[in-house]
């Protein structure tokens, strides 16, 4: 008889204690059941299902585009996979900003629709009403301040943000609203490392980090692009852990010269 001995569930308490102990947290975005499957078994512990599947999964230049059913769709199809990982799901442009009613309808729907367990919203002070209603309901909330991709066109480039005086001022103030605010954890992303150090000190709920440096509590990359499905992007906080692009690239050239060939499929490929 075998025994399948379920994994316990990464919660938000688990990620606070982890940060208490000084243990660095993981995380990777997914978008779909099988990515969602690997990276839970090998052990993750926050999936992201990131409005980068804006661009990762459907090739739009921005995160804008991206509908709340869509994110639904995405986030469902993770949360089948998810044994272990806390999934936090994001809350797209155009769903939560400047109307709390709406935010707090938004956030209902992806805990509804996909059993996520946490959203992710983009923003600090001015999206502060929005975060307090979404937690009213017992929803919890997972910051994210810098470069907040939702903002690109105020922001116009995607180069590194809060290099100066008033903008880092104005994050380090915005983490501490957010930790008062009640939400269980920040991303910081494409930040001076020193002042993503700073702020992680500053609060202590755990910051995760992406081009913001070593000195926070965790990192999150975009799954694409550590197994190196995306070629395009290359910034610099980017670490590839595989050269997926190009295995796949010989794997479907091998496939159609088998096809061409006659080669595939054989008599023990047959029926
Ligand atoms: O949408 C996303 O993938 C993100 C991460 C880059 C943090 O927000």
């Amino acid at each position: 008889m075998s025994v399948h001995k379920k994994a316990k569930r990464v919660t938000t308490q688990v990620l606070l204690d982890m940060k208490s102990r000084g243990e660095r947290i993981s995380m990777l975005t997914s978008y779909d059941y099988s990515m969602a499957k690997i990276v839970d078994q090998a052990g993750i512990d926050i999936i992201l299902v990131g409005d980068s599947a804006s661009n990762v999964m459907a090739g739009h230049e921005t995160t804008l585009p991206i509908t709340l059913d869509q994110m639904i769709y995405h986030a469902a199809s993770v949360i089948r996979a998810a044994e272990r990982s806390l999934v936090v799901v994001d809350l797209p442009f155009g769903s939560y900003q400047g109307n709390s009613r709406q935010a707090l309808d938004s956030a209902i729907r992806i805990m509804k629709e996909s059993g996520g367990h946490a959203v992710k919203m983009e923003g600090g002070e001015e999206i502060a009403e929005s975060i307090t209603r979404v937690l009213s309901a017992g929803i919890p909330v997972m910051g994210h301040l810098g470069l907040t991709p939702q903002s690109i066109y105020k922001f116009g480039t995607y180069v590194v943000r809060a290099k100066e005086g008033e903008e880092a001022e104005q994050l380090k103030k915005d983490a501490i609203l957010l930790e008062k605010l009640g939400c269980f954890s920040i991303v910081l992303e494409k930040i001076p490392a020193n002042l993503a150090a700073e702020v992680a000190k500053s609060v202590s709920i755990p910051v995760i980090g992406i081009g913001a440096g070593g000195d926070v509590d965790g990192q999150v990359l975009v799954a694409h692009d550590l197994f190196g499905i995306t070629q395009e992007f290359s910034p610099r906080f980017l670490r590839r852990y595989a050269d997926l692009s190009s295995i796949m690239n010989d794997a479907v050239k091998q496939y159609i010269t088998d096809v061409k060939s006659g080669d595939f499929p054989n008599e023990e490929e047959s029926y």
